[in-house]
C-alpha cells in the first residue's frame, strides 16, 4: 500500500512548507517537490494544511468509576478520536487499592485488546504504593513500554495516595526512567468542602465547583513540584486549569526545575458560569472543574511562554442517565465530559483562528509534545521521513457546527452544542492506511495497536 500526498501546506512543530509526501507501508518514506514515484493512491491536498496525527494523552475509555463506567469504549473512543484527527490516545489503567498493578493491567487488556480503531498506550495509575506495587515498576518501564505512572492526590478513599507513598513511588520511578503523572489538587480540602456543602443542603453542581477553589489545585501543584524536585523525579501536572496552580510551576522553573504541564480544552474556552444552570451544570462536572475567564487568558499564554506543553481532553464522557445519579447530590454525580473527537478542531478554532497561537505552536502542544515527552518520537508526533504515517489532512477554512447530533463520541450530549468551529478534518491517515475519508470511518476495531513507549527524557 503506498499513498502520495500531493501539494499540502505541511506543519509540523517547526516547520511551514508546501511538499508532496509519499508513504509506503505504515511509513513515510519521501517528503519533497513534485515527487514522481508511483502510489497506489493519490490525493491532491492544495489548499489543506497536513499536520501530524494528534496525540490526546489523557483519556478514559471504558473506565469504572464513581459506581458506572465511561460510556466510549476503545472501539467508540477511538473511532471517534480519528474523526477528530487524533491517532493516538493515551488512556488510564487504575490499580485496586489492595490489588496488584499487573492485575489491573491484565484487566484492562481485557477490555482494549483487539478493541482499539486508533493507536493507543496506558498510563499506569498507582493507587496503593507498597512493597509489592514497589517491585512491579521495573517490569512496567522495561517490559510493558509503560513508562508513565500516574498519581491521584485528590479522590479520598478511592484513588488518592498520600505524600509518603508518592516520595516513595517517585523514588522508584525515577530509578528506573520513568516519569510521575499527577491529579494536583489537594483531597483532604476537597473532603471537607464537600461535606460541609452537603451538610448544609447545598447539592447542586455549583457546590462541586466550590467544593475545589483554585487553591486546592495552587497547594497541591506547589506540593507535587516541590517533592518532584527534591527526588528529581521528572514530573507531569495532568489537566491543569488556573492561574494559581501555573503560577506554582512558574516558581519552580526559577530554580532550573522542568515540570510538565498539561491543560485540557475545556479550560481553554469554557468558565464555571455554566455551573449556574441548575442540574445542566452537570455536564460539565469534571475535576479539577471550569475556572474562570482570567485563568482562560493565563493559559493561552501559558502556552505561548512554554509553561504549558500540552493540550489534552480528560475526555471521560457519562451519559445524561448516568449523570442523574447525582441529581439530588453534586458528590454523586459521575466527573468528566467528553471532547475526544472535539480538541483538535476547537484548538484551531480558537487558538490559531484566533490568533492566540501560532500553526507551529499548535501542532507542538497537541501532537508533538505528547509523543516527546511519553517516549514515541519521532515514530509519533511528526512528519519526518521514517515516522509512522499518521497524517491529517485539515481543510483551515470550512465552517462546521458541533452537536451531539452528529458527533461519534457514545454520549447523548455536547459539551458545545452549537459551537461554530472554523477548521474541519477532512482525511485521516493511521499508519499509511486511510481511517477518516469523506466523513467515513474505514477501518475497523483491532487495526489500532498497543505503542510501547521508551523512557522519558526530562528535556523537550
Ligand atoms: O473529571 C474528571 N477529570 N474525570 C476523570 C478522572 C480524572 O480526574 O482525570
Ligand atoms: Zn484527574
Ligand atoms: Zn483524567
Amino acid at each position: 500500500m503506498s499513498l502520495l500526498i500531493k501539494n499540502g501546506r505541511i506543519i509540523t512543530a517547526s516547520d511551514d512548507y508546501v511538499a508532496d509526501i509519499f508513504t509506503e507501508g505504515e511509513t513515510i518514506r519521501a517528503i519533497g517537490r513534485n515527487l514522481k514515484l508511483d502510489a497506489g493512491q493519490v490525493i491532491d491536498a492544495a489548499g489543506k494544511l497536513v499536520f501530524p496525527g494528534g496525540i490526546d494523552p489523557h483519556v478514559h475509555l471504558d473506565m469504572p468509576f464513581m459506581g458506572t463506567y465511561s460510556s466510549d469504549n476503545y472501539e467508540t473512543g477511538t473511532r471517534a478520536a480519528l474523526f477528530g484527527g487524533t491517532t493516538m490516545v493515551i488512556d488510564f489503567i487504575l490499580q485496586k487499592q489492595g490489588s496488584s498493578l499487573h492485575s489491573a493491567l491484565d484487566e484492562w487488556k481485557g477490555r482494549s485488546n483487539n478493541n482499539c480503531i486508533g493507536d493507543y498506550s496506558f498510563h499506569m495509575a498507582v493507587t496503593d504504593f507498597n512493597e509489592g506495587s514497589k517491585r512491579e515498576i521495573k517490569d512496567f518501564i522495561e517490559k510493558e513500554g509503560i513508562t508513565s505512572f500516574k498519581t491521584f492526590m485528590a479522590y479520598k478513599g478511592a484513588l488518592m495516595i498520600d505524600d509518603r507513598q508518592m516520595i516513595g513511588l517517585m523514588e522508584e520511578v525515577k530509578k528506573w526512567g520513568g516519569l510521575i503523572n499527577v491529579h494536583a489538587t489537594n483531597g483532604d480540602m476537597i473532603d471537607y468542602l464537600v461535606a460541609k456543602h452537603k451538610a448544609e443542603g447545598k447539592l447542586s453542581p455549583l457546590y462541586h465547583y466550590l467544593s475545589q477553589p483554585e487553591i486546592t489545585e495552587a497547594e497541591a501543584s506547589e506540593r507535587f513540584t516541590d517533592m518532584s524536585f527534591y527526588t528529581g523525579c521528572p514530573g507531569y501536572i495532568v489537566h491543569l486549569t488556573c492561574e494559581g496552580a501555573l503560577n506554582a510551576v512558574r516558581n519552580a522553573t526559577k530554580r532550573n526545575q522542568k515540570v510538565f504541564v498539561e491543560t485540557c480544552i475545556q479550560y481553554l474556552i469554557l468558565d464555571a458560569s455554566l455551573y449556574e444552570k441548575d442540574f445542566e451544570g452537570a455536564k460539565w462536572v469534571m475535576s479539577p472543574p471550569l475556572r474562570e475567564k482570567k485563568d482562560q487568558e493565563t493559559l493561552w499564554a501559558g502556552i505561548n511562554q512554554g509553561l504549558v506543553q500540552v493540550v489534552a481532553t480528560d475526555h471521560c464522557p457519562f451519559k445524561w442517565e448516568q449523570k442523574l445519579m447525582g441529581k439530588n447530590d453534586f458528590s454523586r454525580i459521575p466527573n468528566g465530559h467528553p471532547a475526544i473527537e472535539n480538541r483538535m478542531e476547537l484548538l484551531y478554532s480558537e487558538g490559531v483562528n484566533k490568533n492566540r497561537i501560532t500553526l507551529n505552536k499548535y501542532v507542538e502542544v497537541a501532537c508533538t509534545n505528547p509523543a516527546r515527552i511519553f517516549g514515541m518520537f519521532p515514530r509519533k508526533g511528526t512528519i519526518a521521513v521514517g515516522s509512522d504515517a499518521d497524517i491529517v489532512i485539515f481543510d483551515p477554512h470550512e465552517k462546521h457546527t458541533l452537536s451531539a447530533k452528529t458527533h461519534h463520541m457514545n454520549v447523548d450530549y455536547s459539551g458545545y452544542e452549537g459551537w461554530e468551529v472554523t477548521g474541519k478534518v477532512k482525511t485521516v491517515l493511521l499508519r499509511g492506511q486511510v481511517a477518516i475519508d469523506d466523513n467515513k470511518c474505514m477501518l475497523k476495531k483491532g487495526y489500532g495497536q498497543f505503542i510501547r513507549r521508551s523512557k522519558v527524557s526530562q528535556v523537550i
